[in-house]
C-alpha cells in the first residue's frame, strides 16, 4: 500500500504523529504534551466520525468503477495515516497521564480510558486493518471482484461505526479524568 502513495506522504503520516508525543513527553513541559494530545485525539475522533457517519455511506452508494476509483486513492492514505494517528494519541495521553502523576493513584475514568483505547488499538491494527488490506488488493487485482469489495467496503462500515461508537466512550473518560473521576 506504502508504494502507491507518495514518499513524502507515507513519511509525514507516518512520522509526525510518532515523533510529536514523543518530543512532548521529552520537552518535560505539560503544556506541551497536552496540545500534542489535544490534536492527535481531535485529529483521530474528527476522521472517524467524518469516515463513519459521511464517506462510508457515500462510498457504499457509487457505482462499482466510481468506488473502486474513489478506493484506490482513499483506502492507502486513510489506512497508512490513521494507525500511527491512533497510536500517537494513545501514547501522547498515556505519557500525558504520567507527566501529570496520574498513575500513582490511576482513577476509575483513567482505566477505563486505558481498556478504550486498547479495544480501539485491537479494532484498528486487527479487522480494519484486514478489511482495507483486502479492499485494496482488490482494487489492485487485474480482475476486482466488486461483491468482495463491496462486501469487505459494509463490513468496514459496519466496524468504524462500532469504533465510533468507542471513540465516543474515550473521549466521556477524558471529561472524567479532568474533573477527578
Ligand atoms: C481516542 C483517544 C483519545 C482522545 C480523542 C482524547 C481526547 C482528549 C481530550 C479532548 C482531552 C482534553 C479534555 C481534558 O482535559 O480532559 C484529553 C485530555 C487528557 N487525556 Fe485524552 N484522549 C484520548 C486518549 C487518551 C488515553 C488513552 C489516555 C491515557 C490512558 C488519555 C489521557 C488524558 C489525560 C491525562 C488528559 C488530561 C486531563 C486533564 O486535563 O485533567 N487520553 N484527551
Amino acid at each position: 500500500m506504502a508504494d502507491s502513495v507518495s514518499r513524502l506522504f507515507v513519511i509525514g503520516a507516518v512520522v509526525v504523529p510518532l515523533v510529536f508525543p514523543i518530543l512532548g513527553y521529552l520537552s518535560n513541559d505539560l503544556r506541551v504534551m497536552f496540545t500534542v494530545h489535544l490534536i492527535l485525539g481531535a485529529f483521530w475522533f474528527g476522521t472517524a466520525v467524518l469516515g463513519a457517519v459521511v464517506l462510508g455511506p457515500v462510498m457504499g452508494n457509487l457505482s462499482d468503477e466510481a468506488n473502486a476509483e474513489f478506493a484506490e486513492g482513499f483506502v492507502p492514505r486513510m489506512n497508512l495515516l490513521m494507525e500511527p494517528v491512533s497510536v500517537g494519541a494513545i501514547g501522547s495521553g498515556i505519557g500525558l497521564a504520567d507527566m501529570m502523576g496520574l498513575w500513582a493513584a490511576p482513577t476509575s475514568s483513567l482505566w477505563a480510558s486505558l481498556v478504550l483505547a486498547v479495544a480501539l488499538l485491537v479494532l484498528g491494527f486487527g479487522p480494519l486493518h484486514k478489511f482495507t488490506a483486502g479492499m485494496f488488493d482488490e482494487i489492485a487485482a487485474d480482475e476486482t471482484d466488486h461483491e468482495r469489495l463491496a462486501s469487505l467496503n459494509k463490513k468496514y462500515g459496519m466496524l468504524s461505526l462500532v469504533e465510533l461508537v468507542l471513540m465516543i466512550a474515550i473521549v466521556a473518560t477524558m471529561s472524567g479524568i479532568r474533573w477527578g473521576f
